[in-house]
């Protein structure tokens, strides 16, 4: 397993063709090496087309969201069986945005973890404190709550399946990346509350950061031992500042 990891979450951007577009452009810049791991998160109409391009290429495809049942009357959701056999490897799950905008409660990501690694797709799990909470000195109940209740159930072998991003929700989309200081801090937290609670080993942790990631502050970030890549928004839609960050990352 690569020990940096680059996933670029195209959101609710980029429509088939321009997705198209985006990746053949990724694919032409970016040189592969083998202590980076590269993956893309494009929007659920756009995974078909992206998964052929990925053929044969080193880059995975992940899925932005998944529902936590196999099948049924569930009009409008995708399941982790569908998101398979489009060729997806990770999912993204309980980004901010699903929290906040969706109203996703610590349950249901808890559900939609359980269904992803059922069904072999590896979750990107996303955590992170509001500005508010930050400031009222909660960062690290409110990591710890949403640690312990998203991962409610799993066993250390489900873990080793599992990436966490550190996202606080103030530094998203924001421009306002957290202070290298910030999120070793937060990540060091994270690894100590895996060793602990989940008896996992610190080298098998894959935990990202997320929040205004740009190819400016990606070196800074990387330098930190605990920081084992990004989770990047908006600096993925371009594909030469995606390649960069990539860049950045290769280590040893
Ligand atoms: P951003 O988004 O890089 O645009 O801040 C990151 C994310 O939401 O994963």
């Amino acid at each position: 397993m690569p020990n940096r990891f680059i996933v670029g979450n195209w959101k609710m951007h980029k429509t088939i063709s321009q997705a198209e577009t985006l990746i053949q452009d990724i694919l032409a810049m970016y040189q592969p090496h083998p202590s980076v791991e590269l993956a893309v998160a494009p929007p659920y109409v756009a995974l078909q087309a992206v998964s052929q391009l990925l053929t044969n290429t080193s880059i995975k495809l992940a899925a932005q969201n998944v529902y936590a049942k196999n099948e049924g009357a569930f009009t409008g959701e995708i399941s982790p069986a569908m998101l398979k056999e489009l060729g997806c490897h990770y999912v993204i799950i309980g980004h901010s945005e699903r929290r906040h905008l969706f109203r996703e409660s610590d349950h249901i990501i808890n559900e939609k973890l359980h269904a992803a690694l059922h069904h072999g797709l590896q979750p990107i799990f996303c955590i992170g404190e509001c500005l508010e909470e930050r400031e009222a000195g909660q960062t690290h109940s409110v990591i710890q709550h949403q640690l312990q209740t998203g991962l409610a159930g799993l066993e250390t072998q489900d873990l080793h399946n599992i990436t966490i991003a550190y996202e606080p929700v103030w530094a998203i989309g924001t421009g306002q990346a957290a202070t290298v200081e910030q999120a070793t801090e937060v990540h060091a937290a994270i690894r100590s509350s895996l060793v602990t609670h989940w008896n996992m080993d610190s080298t098998q942790i894959r935990i990202l950061y997320g929040g205004s990631v740009t190819p400016e502050n990606a070196q800074a970030l990387f330098q930190s031992p605990h920081i084992n890549g990004a989770l990047v928004g908006k600096a993925c839609l371009n594909s030469e500042s995606f390649v960069k960050i990539a860049k950045l990352a290769i280590s040893g």
